[in-house]
């Protein structure tokens, strides 16, 4: 693994009101936006707990494209160039982290956040209904603020990653820390669960918690080609072991460099992915698999630099 020390660009595009905690961490806080339907049922216990919402995330996708009427309409947006920010309710997911994790090393970038785990929350966010009542395995999970905002409206997460630099405890006391924010009836459970290691392997706790997952989430895990092969054999066996599984979504950022050989920009790691892929997908001659680039012209709820190159997939049967 590289000693390079890594910095996610999101710390330097956005002020995160950082606050020294008192056990020496320092506390961030992710400000976001509810979509207004959700705010409105959380404002509306009763609707809330019975389920009765006229929820229609296809229309609000649609204005959106459309040319943003439900960015007036239905849905606030942190978007600060509309005029309507006075009107808008700013929360906060407030992440604890280690005082030196703005730059890590290379094994170490679950300590900080990425742009794609920001992607990811807000497409959550503005499809809350696809997640609502739904169990939800995140992987690699870095500090929990995806599975944080899952919570808001899953029935269960299991927010995993490896447990390197005291990074499972971490999360849990940010899902402690934003336990206001979750939906009242969902269960978190934070718990090891490491690409490397095979479907077989998984402890019988693991096997068991992952028996009825039906979304599988995952933000900018693919940075490294050895972690990306081990990743894809562990989706490989998601895929194959879950029976409830629906779909896979996993948010990253192309990160592109110039490369002589090629004489040509290119992303390495996601291509990496795409052809590892490709090739466990195809290996009995068909694909057994669907992977298409989903749309990502939904809100912004949280505050981050949407750049091109942030990608959302999505693979399913
Ligand atoms: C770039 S960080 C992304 C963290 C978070 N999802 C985000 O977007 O902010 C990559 C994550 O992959 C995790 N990871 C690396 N190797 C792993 C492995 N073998 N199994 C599971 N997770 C791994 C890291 O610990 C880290 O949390």
């Amino acid at each position: 693994m590289s000693t390079f020390e890594v910095q996610s660009e999101l710390y330097e595009e956005t002020d995160f009101a950082t606050t020294d905690a008192a056990n020496g961490n320092s506390i961030s806080k992710f400000t976001f936006v509810y979509p207004k339907r959700l705010e409105d049922r959380r404002n509306n216990s009763n609707q809330w707990e019975n389920g009765k919402s006229n929820d229609s995330d296809s229309d609000c996708a649609e204005k959106y494209a459309n040319g943003g009427k439900c960015l007036n309409g239905s849905t606030n947006s942190i978007n600060k160039d509309q005029d309507e920010s006075e009107s808008v309710t700013e929360n906060g997911v407030s992440l604890d982290k280690d005082e030196h994790s703005k730059s890590t090393k290379l094994d170490l970038v679950g300590l900080q956040i990425w742009r794609g785990a920001l992607l990811l929350a807000d497409y959550i966010l503005h499809y809350e209904k696809r997640f609502k009542n739904r169990k939800i395995l995140e992987l690699g999970s870095g500090v929990g603020l995806t599975s944080i905002v899952s919570s808001f409206c899953a029935r269960e997460v299991i927010c995993t990653d490896i447990n390197i630099g005291g990074l499972l405890k971490l999360i849990q006391a940010n899902i402690d820390r934003n336990a206001h924010l979750k939906d009242p009836d969902c269960n978190v459970v934070v718990t090891e669960l490491d690409f490397k290691v095979k479907y077989e392997d998984y402890s019988e706790y693991l096997k068991t918690q992952l028996q009825d997952v039906e979304y599988v989430i995952c933000a900018d895990v693919i940075y490294d080609d050895e972690i990306t092969n081990a990743f894809v054999l562990a989706l490989e066996g998601l895929l194959l072991e879950l029976p409830k599984l629906k779909a896979v979504y996993i948010a990253l950022e192309k990160r592109y460099v110039f490369t002589v050989e090629d004489m040509d920009s290119v992303a390495p790691s996601y291509e990496h992915f795409l052809r590892v892929f490709y090739r466990r997908n195809n290996r009995f001659g068909i694909a057994r698999w669907k992977l298409k680039q989903v749309s990502t012209n939904f809100p912004r709820y949280f505050e981050y630099e949407k750049v091109k190159d942030l990608v959302l997939l999505k693979i399913s049967n």
